[in-house]
């Protein structure tokens, strides 16, 4: 299926490590010119390297998503990188409370988490508007927000409330963006394996084989949030794709 993205300039945060790198390595095997935003600029140049290496075209951006001025300076400079921006997928986020009751978290750390996952992706949005608006294709904006939004696991209060917050953002702005002709999408996983899921589940060295429960691969997201963004899904707006391999449609009964 030709995904009619070839060409175009997107830019991707969180493009350093797990599902931003994937998609980074996605959009540019469609033949997107891509533009990596991460906080860890170094291994967001690494992961340009081997785009380059083979055929791509890409550049690396450092930024602080959660940072007013560090997102209005890095937009500008990725919007003038390859001459203008198509699409945005915005990737970059934490989970560094899981595991803690809502009495242990301090409002520091409650405040850092909404600063990444939720300031940190309207950011991204308010400064890229301009660029996307004088798009000459189809432009559109994918989102990993999480199942998170959709359903609590004990003790991850902080991070879900932040998703939550991510999923209405995503219909906020597919609502607001209509007349502009830019749609917004997310995807809203269950674990992937990434440094992200490892460091908040503890997973060890050996990874997810012997956990007795299905795992995403970073490449499934990437193919996921590609779509959303692609021409091909036109008529797909404002939607939260679950992707759980249908963990959710099952119900508890007998409770
Ligand atoms: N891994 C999972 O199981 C899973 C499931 C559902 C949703 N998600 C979501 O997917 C997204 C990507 O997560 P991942 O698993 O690939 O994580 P990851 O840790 O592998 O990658 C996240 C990237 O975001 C960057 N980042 C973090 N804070 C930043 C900041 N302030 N400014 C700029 N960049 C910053 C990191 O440097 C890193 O490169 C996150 O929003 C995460 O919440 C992950």
């Amino acid at each position: 299926m030709d995904l009619q993205i070839a060409g175009g300039v997107a830019a991707v945060t969180g493009a350093a490590s797990g599902i931003g790198r994937a998609t980074a390595f996605y959009l540019a095997a469609e033949g997107v010119q891509v533009v990596l935003l991460d906080l860890d600029l170094p291994a967001a140049e690494s992961v340009v390297a081997e785009i380059t290496a083979n055929g791509g075209r890409a550049a690396a951006i450092q930024v602080d998503v959660s940072d007013d001025t560090s997102v209005q300076r890095a937009m500008a400079q990725a919007t003038d990188v390859f001459g203008g921006l198509d699409y945005l997928v915005l990737c970059a986020g934490i989970s560094t409370l899981f595991g803690k009751a809502v009495d242990e978290i301090a409002a520091a750390q409650w405040d850092r988490e909404f600063g990444v996952n939720v300031r940190g992706q309207w950011l991204p949005v308010k400064y890229a508007l301009s660029a996307l608006r004088a798009s000459s294709r189809e432009p559109a904006i994918s989102i990993v927000a999480s199942d998170s939004a959709l359903f609590a696991a004990p003790l991850n209060a902080a991070y879900e409330a932040t998703k939550g917050a991510v999923l209405m953002l995503t219909k906020a702005l597919a609502v607001d963006l209509r007349p502009d002709g830019i749609r917004v999408n997310c995807v809203c996983p269950s674990v992937v394996d990434t440094p992200q899921s490892r460091g908040a589940l503890g997973i060890a060295e050996g990874g997810y084989a012997d956990i007795g429960y299905p795992v995403h691969t970073p490449e499934d997201i990437a193919r996921y949030l590609t779509l959303l963004i692609s021409p091909v899904t036109r008529t797909i707006n404002a939607h939260p794709l679950v992707a759980d391999f249908g963990y959710s449609a099952q119900s508890n009964f007998p409770a």
